[in-house]
């Protein structure tokens, strides 16, 4: 396994759109496993493959105490949701940030698993939160977009004068 560099926001490529995985094949596994080592190397509850720069609909996620309970969706899709939620949100791309955002509190999402196999799972309260803040990457969204323009600023401010003093 490998740990995989996480892209930072504003980093234009966490823009990208994912498109599906066609085949459940080895290289993707492969992608899973690196996915989730680096998910708990960083100490992340979730992590999508948008964030480590490969543009495919695959995301990784343990919201366990124990951390022993991995689980991988691929090519996700949201069958319903209701209800609303309100919770404070990190993400692994936007490190030190973190912010309300209301999302549905109760989802039902389709998808893939590790193996290739179908299954359908009904998720709430912190999961449901995960998962939609997972699925946003696929599609190029990060959480802070929830926010207001004046934050988001601050924010970019911010992680643009962090990663010069890293260099
Ligand atoms: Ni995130």
């Amino acid at each position: 396994m490998a740990l995989l560099p996480i892209l930072h926001y504003p980093d234009p490529r966490l823009h990208t759109r994912a498109t599906e995985v066609t085949e459940v094949d080895a290289q993707i596994r492969k992608l899973v496993d690196d996915m989730a080592e680096t998910m708990r190397a960083a100490v992340g509850i979730g992590l999508a493959a948008t964030q480590v720069d490969v543009h495919k609909r695959l995301i990784v996620l343990d919201v366990s105490q124990d951390q022993q309970h991995l689980q991988v969706f691929i090519n996700p899709k949201l069958v319903s949701k209701d209800g609303i939620q309100e919770r404070e949100e990190g993400c692994l791309s936007v490190p030190g940030i973190y912010d309300r955002v209301t999302r549905a509190e109760r989802i039902v999402v389709e998808a893939l698993d590790r193996e290739g196999k179908p299954f359908t799972l009904e998720a709430e309260g912190l999961l449901a939160t995960c998962i939609q803040h997972e699925m946003d990457h696929l599609d190029g969204k990060v959480f802070v977009e929830y926010l207001s323009q004046l934050k988001q600023n601050r924010i970019k401010t911010k992680l643009r004068k962090r990663a010069r003093e890293t260099l």
